[in-house]
């Protein structure tokens, strides 16, 4: 296979890592309940459970974090972030956040009543959590596309356009608080949202006077997307289609973690004054301070480096290209993953590859186990275990697809490491008829896949 652009990086710090014996690995895996959240990060070779607050910061990040300012109020390192917030994103006011759930929880408390509907292209599992918390419900209308994994749509998390109009129609505008989209839509694969798909989805919600908000966590990986993909953006750089994406926009909720290439952070960012004054408010209860909201300065300080440098065109292109090398290197082995690649990871289509168990069986949180005993990998399942639910009626909903996502961390992994996620995926794939299904012990009201415990069938 054709390599990936070169790291426009060298490496400078090294972080030991080892591969415990399958044995070990074995007693590790049910020791935590068969379940990938439980694992000591020591007993893992290659860690691929989320690209959330687990990549390399870079020298110059680690120069700002020196340089933070931590006075309680009014500091140096917040009024550097508020310049490049502006800068890239232009909202008239944000708050820091500690990470994306953080600002997605003040937003929902905010403007969420019991029985409002909030509609986006799909929501994140944080999102859809936060939005029932508050006694809402998460509405996804992403195209259809998304549902089937060998689709090579170029922007397959786009919004569907009609079906949005059709849910404001029928639902009313006195129960949409506010609307979203997600970009890079994390829940069906990193895949891309247009620039056209925004900017229509911002005037049906502008048109019915709805509020809208962008979960921007990958944003700078969706805007070189847009470079790449999309007619008439090919000469324009990142930071100008960021631009245009935020101007469509009311507002914004962000994991720093992401593309901000921190370990910790986030914002919520809006337009409207008094949305803003309330948020200060809630922020002093339950995070901070409004010029640090549950960070350090130093945080902030390698918040607003990440920033620009998550947007640089030769790291975007890197990225982009070590995913579709994963990808395809998986496609090519014969194993069924969500086309085309994606911006931060590989969604391997695990209902396909393990047909013989059922989904009340969890066929990806089987795989992720498997990934785990064969090559000391870890990827987390994002299927019926994350997304299943039973509705007042008590009937049963699975999602479109029953996924593992391999996450690949930034600046973090090497080629050779890819490879050996390849490899691993294909001594699974061999022997695949006698993989097995998992039954749950216990499981928690909401975001079940992060604390619950299981067995093998
Ligand atoms: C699209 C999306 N939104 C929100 C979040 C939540 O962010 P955090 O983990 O920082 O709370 C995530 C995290 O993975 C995400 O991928």
């Amino acid at each position: 296979m054709q390599a990936y652009p070169p790291e426009p990086f060298r490496i400078k710090t090294i972080e030991p890592i080892r591969r415990i014996s399958r044995e070990d690995r074995e007693s590790a895996i049910k020791a935590a309940g068969y379940n990938m959240f439980g694992l000591r990060s020591d007993d893992i070779y290659i860690d691929l459970l989320t690209d959330s607050g687990t990549g390399a910061m870079s020298d110059r990040q680690w120069a700002a974090i020196m340089q933070g300012d931590e006075s309680y109020a009014g500091a140096r390192s917040y009024f550097i972030l508020k310049e490049a917030m502006a800068d890239i994103f232009g909202f008239d006011h944000f708050i820091p956040a500690h990470q994306g759930r953080a600002a997605e929880h003040i937003l929902s408390t905010l403007l969420i009543q019991p029985g409002h509907s909030i509609p986006s292209n799909t929501h994140f599992d944080t999102t859809e959590a936060n939005i029932r918390a508050r006694g809402g419900k998460p509405i996804n209308l992403v195209i259809d596309e998304a549902s089937d994994p060998s689709n090579r749509h170029p922007f397959k998390g786009n919004m569907d356009i009609d079906k949005l109009e059709r849910f404001i129609q029928e639902t009313g505008v006195e129960n949409i608080p506010f609307g979203m989209t997600t970009i890079t839509n994390n829940a069906t694969g990193g895949q891309p949202v247009s620039l056209e798909n925004i900017r229509l989805t911002s005037e049906v919600y502008r048109k019915h006077g709805i509020p809208f908000f962008i979960d921007a966590c990958r944003y700078a990986e969706n805007a070189y997307f847009i470079k790449l993909r999309e007619p008439g953006y090919e000469d324009k750089s990142t930071l100008e289609i960021a631009q245009e994406i935020f101007k469509t926009a009311d507002g914004a909720t962000m994991s720093a973690k992401k593309d901000a290439l921190v370990n910790i952070g986030g914002f919520l960012a809006m337009n409207d004054e008094e949305l803003f004054t309330l948020a200060k408010n809630e922020l002093i209860l339950r995070e901070g301070f409004p010029t640090y909201g549950g960070l350090a300065g130093r945080d902030l300080a390698a918040m607003a480096v990440g920033l620009w440098e998550g947007l640089d065109e030769a790291y975007l292109e890197y990225r982009l290209g070590q995913t579709a090398y994963l990808t395809e290197g998986l496609l090519a082995a014969g194993i069924p993953v969500v086309e085309p690649p994606g911006g931060h990871a590989v969604y391997v289509d695990a209902g396909q590859l393990l047909p013989h168990i059922p989904r009340e069986q969890f066929p990806g949180w089987a795989l992720a186990i498997e990934l785990y005993l064969e090559g000391g990998i870890r990827g987390v399942e994002l299927g019926s275990v994350a997304f299943a639910y039973v509705d007042k009626d008590g009937e049963e909903h699975h999602p479109a697809l029953e996924l593992v996502r391999m996450a690949i961390p930034r600046r973090m992994y090497t080629q050779t490491h890819m490879d050996l996620v390849i490899q691993t995926s294909t001594e699974i794939m061999k022997r695949s008829k006698n993989i097995g299904g998992y039954r749950i012990t216990y499981a928690p009201k909401l975001l079940r896949h992060f604390t619950a415990k299981f067995e093998p069938i």
